[in-house]
């Protein structure tokens, strides 16, 4: 017999660590700027709409496999049928060049949080960021060095990881009592701070202000949709692995829903925070509120570094809570992307599992040098694109694509309604085979038509195709290649 597997200590440490690796970076710097650039508060409908079409659903359906199969993505894959294990590794290689990226995100943040006790970024916040903690080169082609500070941040964030996994879900499950409840007590402090500072009113309008007109757009939809996948961390199979250490009787459709719906909320209560500050800052430098909101990355690293250093008191103490914030966001989704490989490659290749994530965690600090080099923003940003937009919804595509139509779909649910205080029923099977499946492709196609009329970014093709198209294929090769050289592995063992 087998060794036994595994077992989270509590159904609460589960549902803790679903819901860490949700919350993470992706709620203070995505969501507040994408509901910000795709109709404020419209854009809440078609989020909410994505949450409950395909978000939910989709993290339902991720933690009822692992939970029936008992195994990582390409394991519980594979179980349902032999033919879908490819998609279990293309889950696990898009998590893995994520956590590559997420991971320089977070080594720049262990800078900040240095910083921070000096405020260091004072004075010329753009410079700051760009040349002093990035040096930031001309181009992706232009890769110059690595400073050694980054180098260090990077380190420790691999290292603080590999603390946490460092025994599976024992030592998860204990990690994540501090690495939930304490962001979110940061980010309350921040919204405290952020909404009674004069000014707040005009960012939270900004932010708040629906622009209906946005809704006929299909950008802003598949914005919703990406947005919301990233957010719920599902198709990295990260929940399936996490699942996959519960026991098989225990419930599925709560779990579900209790992740979803804290995630989305703890988003929307980030956006106020955020907002709030940046109505604060127009306010102070006498400039509409539009004017101070920077994309992406910037607002973390730019703008709101900024709005900190202008605070009339307790800017060190902001300043620190929010890099502080960032990181223990950051780290519990960081090592559920590793835990998702390390419990893929540890069913699968049957290394020991501690020595599976010393490897990963290796391999993630190396692989990780690319996007903190002088030109690491320009890779990071062609490969966030890419990954996100094609590669996760792929993921999510093919799940519901074929677990929809060439699985008994409905002999799952059974499952999990036997063992659910709530019930999938029809909403959830109907979700994955009518909603879904057909939003999802409607959603890629138009993506790469768009992609390929309008360019991303102002990037030279041949960085497109190396960071964008070729690698997302090429992970898509891989995952074919090591999905048959498993199946083979399997033919043997099963003829000697
Ligand atoms: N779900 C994680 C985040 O939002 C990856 O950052």
């Amino acid at each position: 017999m087998g060794k036994k597997r595994e077992r989270w200590d509590s159904r609460g440490a589960f549902i803790l660590a679903a819901i860490g690796s949700a919350i993470g970076l992706g709620n203070v710097w995505r969501f507040p700027y994408m509901a910000y650039e795709n109709g404020g508060g419209a854009f809440l409908i078609p989020y909410f709409v994505a949450l409950l079409t395909a978000g939910i659903p989709i993290l339902i359906l991720e933690m009822a496999l692992g939970q029936r199969f008992q195994g990582g993505a390409p394991t519980a894959l594979r179980k349902a049928n032999k033919a879908f294990e490819f998609v279990g590794w293309y889950a696990i290689l898009i998590a893995s060049i994520v956590t590559f990226y997420y991971c320089a995100i977070m080594a720049w943040s262990v800078n900040y949080l240095v910083h921070a006790f000096s405020m260091k970024w004072q004075g010329n916040e753009e410079d700051f960021f760009y040349q002093e903690i990035l040096h930031l080169s001309e181009g992706p082609g232009q890769l110059g060095g690595i400073s050694p500070a980054l180098i260090i941040g990077l380190a420790v964030t691999w290292f603080l990881i590999y603390l946490c996994v460092r025994k599976g879900v024992q030592s998860v499950g204990k990690v994540v009592l501090v690495t939930v409840p304490l962001p979110f007590l940061l980010l309350a402090i921040l919204f405290f701070r952020g909404v009674t500072l004069p000014g707040a009113i005009d960012g939270l309008s900004l932010y708040l202000t629906p622009d209906f007109s946005k809704l006929g757009d299909l950008n802003v939809w598949k914005a919703a949709y990406g947005q919301i996948f990233f957010s719920l961390s599902v198709g990295f199979g990260i929940m399936i692995a996490y699942a996959s250490f519960r026991p098989k009787n225990a419930d599925v459709v709560n779990n579900g829903f209790i992740t979803g719906l804290a995630n989305c909320g703890t988003s929307f209560f980030a956006g106020f925070a955020v907002f709030s500050v940046l109505g604060y800052m127009a306010q102070q430098q006498g400039v509409p509120v539009t004017e101070v909101v920077d994309s992406g990355l910037g607002l973390a690293f730019v703008t709101f570094p900024k709005a900190i250093a202008l605070l009339p008191a307790g800017a060190v103490a902001i300043g620190i809570i929010f890099f502080l914030m960032l990181l223990t966001l950051g780290i519990d989704s960081a090592f559920s992307l590793v835990e998702a490989a390390s419990t893929a490659f540890s069913d699968e290749i049957k290394i020991k599992r501690h020595t599976t994530t010393v490897i990963l965690c290796v391999v993630g600090f190396l692989a990780g040098l690319l996007f903190i080099t002088d030109g690491g923003l320009y890779w990071l940003d062609i490969v966030d694109h890419w990954v996100n937009d094609y590669g996760l919804i792929l993921v999510a595509f093919l799940e519901v694509l074929f677990l929809g139509w060439f699985f008994n779909l409905k002999s799952l649910q059974v499952q999990i309604d036997e063992v659910s205080e709530i019930k999938a029923g029809m909403w959830w099977l109907i979700m994955i085979k009518y909603v879904a499946t057909p939003v999802l492709a409607v959603i890629l196609v138009w993506g790469v038509i768009n992609d390929i009329r309008n360019p991303y970014g102002d990037y030279d093709l041949i960085w497109r195709i190396i960071g964008g198209w070729g690698l997302i294929a090429v992970l898509l090769i891989a995952s074919f290649i090591i999905s048959g050289i498993q199946s083979g592995k399997s033919k043997e063992e099963v003829s000697s």
